[in-house]
């Protein structure tokens, strides 16, 4: 039975102040359910808006490519960096630490490598990604594929479907194929795409006229980082990207390949979250780097 002693009338009701109606900070997610929410905050830092997602998932398609050889010795030590971790359930499950206590945005697509025909995959069960606590999932499109368009993006819709039902966000990857271009127009194209059909985050490839991709995207848009590329260029292209409206970086080889990852996701850091000017990154990334 209910204590009915000693019940203590509210009086505190601060009649003064109006309660403000809240807002969400990211660009299209005002709409969303209180818990998908919650995954985006944890996802892009509340205080900038942004995020760096460290992406470790190319094993599935290439297997033990350089940097991801020991997950353990590369990844695990450098994470603390990142604001989002990006790879697939297999790795994460058997080399990164659940104290690590990170973000996940769990590669929920599978099925090709590409020692074969690429993106003729299919979705894992959206319970394994609510087993491992993903704050988001990501899936590959490859628009303008005409083998693979329609079946990646009733990849995407499906997963969408599945991450509404249980609040958690769906990460659209814009795949460049050999015969596409690599252009504003393509990857406007294939940006809206995703979000027209659900996804809660785009990710694309940085390229000139990006504003017209972020401003034609009613949803954040992160970029992929691509090949490996000098330190300071591959602190341009994230500076260029977040100038031109990007909501942060899901960078993996211009991080894991670097001589030394740890300084250099610190420096992309700094340009993502403080603005901070390619060369200034850079010199943040040559200090660090001495005292590794
Ligand atoms: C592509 O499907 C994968 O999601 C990669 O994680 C992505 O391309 C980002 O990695 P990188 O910066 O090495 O291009």
């Amino acid at each position: 039975m209910a204590d009915l002693d000693d019940i203590r009338d509210g009086k505190n009701f601060g009649l003064d102040q109006e309660v403000k109606s809240q807002g969400f900070y990211l660009k299209g997610c005002n709409n969303m359910g209180w818990g998908m929410k919650e995954r985006m905050s944890r996802i892009f830092r509340p205080d900038s808006g942004k995020t760096v997602m460290l992406a470790f998932d190319h094993g599935f398609i290439m297997g033990p490519t350089s940097g991801l050889e020991r997950i353990d010795l590369t990844i695990v030590p450098i994470a603390k960096y990142a604001d989002c971790l990006m790879g697939t359930r297999g790795i994460i499950r058997t080399s990164i630490p659940a104290e690590l206590s990170k973000p996940i945005c769990l590669r929920s697509d599978a099925g090709t490598s590409i020692l074969t025909e690429l993106n003729h995959n299919v979705i894992i069960d959206v319970e394994d990604a609510i087993r491992m606590n993903a704050s988001a999932m990501a899936i590959m499109v490859t628009a303008g594929d005409p083998a693979t368009e329609a079946k990646t993006f009733a990849n995407l819709y499906n997963l969408v479907d599945a991450g509404q039902k249980y609040g958690i966000p769906v990460m659209g990857v814009t795949a460049v194929g050999k015969d596409m271009a690599r252009d504003a127009r393509y990857f406007g194209l294939a940006s809206r795409m995703c979000a027209e059909n659900g996804a809660n985050i785009v990710k694309t490839y940085f390229c000139e006229g990006f504003e017209q991709i972020v401003a034609s995207c009613p949803v954040p848009i992160v970029i992929a980082g691509g090949k490996k590329l000098p330190e300071l260029e591959a602190l341009e292209l994230a500076y260029n990207a977040i100038q031109a409206g990007a909501a942060g970086v899901d960078m993996g080889r211009n991080v894991f390949q670097s001589d030394h990852p740890a300084a250099m996701i610190q420096a992309v850091a700094s340009v993502v979250h403080d603005g901070e000017k390619p060369d200034k990154a850079y010199d943040l990334y040559q200090t660090l780097k001495s005292q590794l």
